[in-house]
């Protein structure tokens, strides 16, 4: 998997666990980003829709949730995946722009990206396998770049890992059904599909996804975008359609709220963060609109540590200051009264723990 800034592979077991009590046969994972817990609704049986305003996101739900791993050609795709890593590389856009002018990549890897990705896009852009390639290749890259985790900086020496010879690899694809849908989560929240589970885990401030990958936005677009500043930055960055509601501080409570209360599902999960501009009492009112009961579970990271606000039902919710936690995951469980219960009492009496 990618290194993603807020991206919950601690929680995913918990999460997991937490569709199972809910007797969830179909789920949504909004603000999908990695797709990891999407990824791991499908592991648990479930029919998933993913959902990401960026571009590399939905080619990881493309690779991940669209493709049954019992219908992909395995050997036909490692074919695929030989040929690919054959390539001799050439110098392009990732060469000049990351390795050169910046240094994310070592030039030795830049060429070999280049080459992969021009031959992706001259001869399997209709492959049926296509996503799946293009995650291999962003999978590699990632595990030979010189960044601490995001590209709005590279690191000063080069990183250990990026010596190595980039390789792709046949990803881990999971067996079931899904589906990507490409899109701004306020846009598309109220044409989705009734479900039994929708998770949702917004970004909470003002780092901008877009900036801070924007590498795997051009790998996929292969758009050829004029680069600036030190990062080599899309220069698209700059237009108002490539910012996020969710990552200002005025807009981005009442977008939030309102995806909330037109999310259609059974139980709903959301992610908090105490950097959130979002007070903890808004987003439970904003839940008990259309759900009887909400709770709030604090886990660090290994284990549930407790609930903040109880089950509360619509008269009596009452959510104090969730304040300064560190190292803390907090989400909220929305739905009827005996379905949080038992979600709540799962997570607390089985121990159930995140993965380290
Ligand atoms: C905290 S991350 C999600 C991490 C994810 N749960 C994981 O484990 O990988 C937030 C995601 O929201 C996406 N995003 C930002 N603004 C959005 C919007 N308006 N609509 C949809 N997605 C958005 C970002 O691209 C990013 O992937």
């Amino acid at each position: 998997m990618i290194k993603y800034l807020g991206s919950k592979r601690t929680l995913v077991g918990v999460l997991g666990a937490i569709a199972q009590a809910a007797e969830a046969k179909t789920a949504v994972d909004l603000f999908t980003g990695t797709t990891r817990v999407a990824q791991e609704f499908k592991r648990q049986g479930l029919a998933v829709i993913a959902s990401d305003s960026a571009t590399y996101s939905d080619i990881l739900a493309k690779c991940y949730l669209e493709a049954d791993a019992e219908k992909v050609d395995l050997v036909s795709l490692s074919q695929k995946i030989a040929y690919l890593n054959a390539l001799p590389g050439r110098s392009g856009y990732v060469t000049k722009n990351f390795c050169e002018q910046a240094r994310f990549f070592q030039p030795k890897n830049g060429q070999r990206i280049d080459a992969i990705r021009e031959e992706l896009e001259a001869n399997f852009k209709t492959d049926i396998d296509y996503p799946i390639l293009l995650t291999a290749l962003m999978l590699a890259a990632d595990h030979v770049d010189s960044t601490t985790g995001q590209h709005m900086a590279y690191l000063k020496n080069w990183s250990h890992r990026s010596g190595n010879d980039l390789e792709l690899l046949v990803p881990d694809l999971i067996t079931g059904t899904g589906k990507s849908v490409l899109g701004l989560a306020e846009d598309v929240v109220a044409d989705l599909p009734e479900v039994d589970l929708l998770y949702m885990d917004p970004p909470y401030n003002q780092h901008r996804y877009f900036t801070n990958y924007h590498i795997w936005e051009t790998l996929v677009r292969w758009d050829n975008p004029e680069p600036y500043g030190i990062a080599m930055k899309r220069i698209d960055s700059r237009e108002a359609h490539t910012h996020s509601v969710f990552n200002k501080r005025k807009k981005m409570p009442p977008a939030f709220k309102d995806v909330i209360t037109k999310a259609k599902a059974k139980t709903v999960v959301v992610s908090y963060n105490n950097e959130s501009w979002v007070e903890p009492i808004d987003i439970a009112e904003a839940l008990l609109k259309n759900h009887e009961s909400v709770a709030l579970l604090e886990f660090d990271y290994k284990r549930y540590i407790g609930s903040q606000i109880g089950i509360y039902n619509k008269s009596g919710a009452k959510v104090g200051s969730v304040g300064e936690r560190k190292n803390k995951e907090l989400i909220f469980i929305a739905g009827e009264t005996s379905r949080v219960e038992s979600i709540e009492d799962l997570v607390a009496g089985r121990g159930i723990e995140p993965r380290t």
